[in-house]
């Protein structure tokens, strides 16, 4: 059975403007009174979200551990998320060692262990095997964190004295930890009773209980971060956990709390505001359960919480049904109306405990009762936790709780090897220095510039990478200046076999610079003099301007009239090139899937990052860049601009975009809104999955614009005719289902019509799931999941037909980004010209 794991790795963030508003008038705000939040091994403090996890180097007065091993990676490959900068540091335990915290009020406190394994020196945490104790409850035992990121939430009570967390490696082995945060629970949030299948009566005593939370979902919605939950919780997806999805539907309204009911604290309106609901409309035959499956370890009793709120009824006293866990029926006719007569949508929660587990499966499922009119059942959220056994552990076996020996006995010990570390490290920076000294010497050409982030915001990754070898912080006054001497050395003097893209501007370069790293230089026409303050506004500007879906400038030339952009070096090429028109072989479709989400993701920053929002304009399958490990960046930003409310006073704005691509309504009215990048980014969309140009005017005259071709098949509901012949078979109906209804929403008509970029990311992801859902126990699934029938209409795409309407120039590479612009200032009309134009 292969459930998926909870795991802060899948960091999925969404937005849900309407459901947001709803909580800043609710949201009243739990202020813990302990809140400890620590970024383990680091020396900076990290802001994710609300929270700020602070430098460790404070937390060595809560810490007693035998030696001081504070480790830092540099790797670029930490997933992308909020958190990832906390995931960049650990600190390295090599024998028994304990965070002593005092507490300032008894109670439940959540413990929250974080885990992300890299390289450092020979310790390779992936190896690493450990044993965590809150005081003498086992937390976890013998345990190897696995290869992504993992979060760790558990909720003990402290009745008395401090919090001792400890840290135990397996033998020959060692212990780690990225960060740690202790933080008070809310008095009211855990009871200390709860509902049984025991007819005895609920279960008594939870208080004393210490759990780990193994599952915490949002059913029918989004991820929710720990940004968006008033308690600093995370809420994953539930649509990896459906058995047969197919049954199931979703629904979203807006959460209305009511006194002695749920709070925010309970569960945030972004999980009241969705429900997984069954499809009774798709299912006529409307006897069935909806169930979801959870891998849970056996010999555990656990606390089950569901969260109602009945966002879907048209009217109230409608919704009668049942909830089954396991088989066991634990809320027979439940009716969501009874608790607040007359009322919709008013949040509240169950708990019930389980009797003791023997397998490693648990299921839930919701269905119809014999009492309702209407056969329907719905869920908003669930949370499963764990509660500790009898021998008070909540790992399967439970370790032994290490002795400490008597300090004394150490401190010699401790005190020799601090100062053999303090000596090494004394060492290796008077070495470090010399070095650093004699490499400034030698590039002493590039001095005048100064590195920055290749990678959106990982700065640390590309520090050493440069000149001087030091790591700048975001957002200092720096300067990415490069002398021409250093550029020209880099394209070997602008060399004509290192030509990797043409256009209107001039040439783009392939590069390297003296150190390795690989970069694309756009070189416009030296004779070229105008707008030189644009130019430099844009510089500006996207020195700013960084996200991991973006490319990155790396730096510019101004000398000598000379107007140079420099950017890193996408390995992949265009995504265009990848569809049509060239020999690289064919992307599947999770490919395609995490390539569409990460190019959503870029423009979804660009629409509601940083002040205000930028528009791309120009968004296209040409437009978007793969990176070596096919991670999709935008780029290419010369059109872009800030709006809209720029744009009032720039009505005579000439309409620019690529053809094919061009959102009607922005030709139409002159007017530009983002919605305009989201109608491109449908057209991608369909590109992506026909893999065909957008214009190709070699085709018969209903099929020449794929936008059109794709909505008049979408629209009968037949899009699997016309996909990419590579991807048949490959594509699950409900992925494709969704997908196709996401690209057709975006090429709505009028903007009001459109999603937002946030949605169209947030149903890109729900796609992706829908093709990793793992089928089981259902081999009659296997043959209706996928894509059977192949109409020959699908061959008339050949890989013969590129470069319908448009020219390929430029494409096989990072090609020019010119910039963004966030203050207002209008673009840079130069790099508008530099810009190639495709169909322009
Ligand atoms: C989540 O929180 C962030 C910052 O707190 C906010 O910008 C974003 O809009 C929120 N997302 C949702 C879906 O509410
Ligand atoms: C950081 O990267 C450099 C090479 O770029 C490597 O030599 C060094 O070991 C890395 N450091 C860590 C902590 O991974
Ligand atoms: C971890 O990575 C190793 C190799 O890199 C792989 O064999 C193993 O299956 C991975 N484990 C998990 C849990 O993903
Ligand atoms: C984050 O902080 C802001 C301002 O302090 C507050 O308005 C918002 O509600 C907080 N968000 C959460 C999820 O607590
Ligand atoms: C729903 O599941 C329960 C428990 O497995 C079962 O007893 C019940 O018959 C199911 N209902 C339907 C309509 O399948
Ligand atoms: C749960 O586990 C039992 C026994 O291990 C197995 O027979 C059953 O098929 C599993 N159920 C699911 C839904 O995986
Ligand atoms: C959990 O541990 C506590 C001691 O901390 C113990 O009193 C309690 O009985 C344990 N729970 C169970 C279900 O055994």
């Amino acid at each position: 059975m292969c459930f998926p794991k909870m795991g802060g790795g899948v960091l999925r963030v969404s937005i849900w403007v309407l459901l947001l508003l709803n909580l800043a008038c609710c949201s009243r705000g739990f202020d813990p009174v302990d809140k400890y939040y620590i970024n383990c091994g680091s020396p900076n403090d990290v802001v994710v979200g609300n929270i700020t996890f602070a430098a460790d180097k404070s937390a060595s007065r809560f810490l007693s551990a035998p030696l001081e091993i504070l480790a830092s990676s540099n790797s670029s490959s930490i997933t992308p998320s909020d958190e990832s900068e906390v995931y960049r540091t650990a600190r390295i335990f090599t024998g028994p060692s304990k965070y002593t915290l005092s507490i300032g009020q008894t109670g439940r406190h959540w413990i929250r262990l974080h885990f992300y394994p890299f390289v450092f020196q020979n310790y390779d945490m992936k190896s690493a095997s450990f044993s965590v104790f809150s005081q003498s409850t086992t937390l976890l035992s013998d345990f190897t964190p696995q290869n992504s990121s993992s979060v760790r939430e558990y909720s003990v009570t402290v009745t008395a004295g401090d919090l001792v967390i400890t840290f135990s490696p397996s033998s020959n082995s060692f212990a780690y930890i990225n960060a740690l945060e202790v933080v008070s629970v809310p008095d009211t949030l855990i009871a200390d009773d709860a509902s049984t299948y025991d007819p005895l009566g609920p279960f008594k005593g939870l208080m004393g209980q210490s759990m780990e939370t193994v599952w915490r979902l949002n059913m029918g919605g989004p991820f929710i971060s720990l940004a968006n939950d008033t308690l600093g919780r995370t809420w994953i997806s539930d649509s990896g956990f459906l058995l047969q999805p197919n049954l199931a539907t979703f629904a979203t309204g807006v959460a209305h709390y009511l006194e002695g009911g749920a709070t925010p604290d309970t569960a945030p309106p972004m999980v009241y505001g969705t429900c997984r609901k069954m499809d009774s409309a798709a299912n006529p035959n409307s006897n069935f359960n909806v169930t979801w499956g959870f891998k849970v370890d056996p010999g555990f009793q656990y606390l089950i919480r569901l969260h109602f709120c009945d966002i879907a009824s048209a009217s109230a006293n409608q919704l009668v049904f049942n909830v089954y866990i396991d088989s066991f029926l634990v809320a027979p006719d439940l009716e969501l109306s009874a608790k607040y007569p007359g009322q919709l949508a008013a949040p509240y929660f169950l708990d019930f405990v389980t009797p003791l587990i023997d397998r490693n499966n648990l299921s839930l499922s919701i269905g119809p009762s014999p009492r309702s009119a209407y056969p329907d059942a719905l869920l908003n959220g669930l949370e499963v936790m764990k509660m500790n056994n009898t021998k008070n552990s909540l790992a399967g076996g439970a370790a032994a709780l290490p002795g400490f020996p008597a300090k004394k006995k150490n401190l010699g010990l401790i005190i020799g090897v601090c100062i053999g570390v303090v000596a090494a490290l004394i060492l290796l920076g008077v070495l470090f220095f010399i070095h650093r000294r004699k490499k400034q010497e030698r590039l002493r050409i590039e001095k005048s510039w100064v590195p920055i982030s290749v990678n959106g915001g990982n700065s640390h990754t590309m520090g050493s990478k440069y000149s001087t070898g030091t790591t700048v912080s975001v957002g200092s006054n720096m300067s990415y200046r490069i002398p021409f001497l250093s550029v020209q050395e880099a394209t070997n003097n602008f060399d004509e076999s290192g030509v990797i893209g043409v256009g209107g501007f001039g040439k783009v370069y392939k590069g390297v610079l003296t150190d390795g790293l690989k970069i694309a230089v756009k070189r416009g026409n030296p004779r070229s003099q105008q707008g030189l303050a644009e130019f430099r506004t844009e510089i500006e500007m996207l020195s700013q301007f960084r996200h991991r879906h973006l490319v990155s400038l790396i730096g510019y030339c101004d000398e000598k009239n000379e107007m140079i952009l420099v950017y890193e070096y996408m390995e992949n090429g265009t995504v265009k090139s990848h569809l049509y028109g060239s020999d690289l072989p064919s992307l599947g479709w999770k490919e395609r899937l995490d390539i569409c989400i990460g190019a959503a993701r870029g423009l979804h920053y660009l629409h509601t990052g940083d002040s205000k929002a930028v528009i791309h304009r120009d968004v296209k399958s040409a437009n978007i860049l793969l990176d070596e490990n096919l991670m999709a960046k935008v780029a290419d930003f010369g059109l872009s601009k800030t709006g809209p409310e720029l744009d009032q006073t720039h009505v005579s704005t000439a309409v620019k975009g690529s053809f094919g691509y061009l959102d009607p309504e922005y030709f139409r009215r002159q007017q530009l809104t983002e919605k305009s990048d989201v109608y491109s980014f449908g057209v991608v969309l369909f590109e992506v999955l026909c893999a065909r140009p957008v214009i190709d005017p070699s085709l018969p005259r209903e099929m020449v614009n794929l936008a059109e071709w794709a909505m008049k098949w979408q629209k009968k509901g037949q899009l699997d005719q016309i996909i990419d012949p590579n991807l048949v078979g490959k594509i699950k109906p409900d992925s494709l289902r969704k997908f196709g209804e996401t690209a057709e929403k975006c090429l709505a008509d009028y903007g009001v019509d459109r999603p937002s970029m946030g949605d169209v990311l947030w149903n890109l992801e729900y796609a992706l799931q829908l093709q990793e859902a793992v089928v089981r126990n259902d081999p009659d699934e296997n043959s209706s999941n996928v894509i059977g029938q192949l109409s020959p209409r699908v061959g008339e795409f050949g890989n013969g037909n590129d470069n319908g309407g448009e020219s390929e120039s430029g494409d096989s590479v990072a090609r020019f980004e010119s910039v963004d612009d966030l203050s207002g200032v209008s673009m840079s009309r130069v790099f508008s010209q530099l810009v190639k134009s495709e169909g322009r």
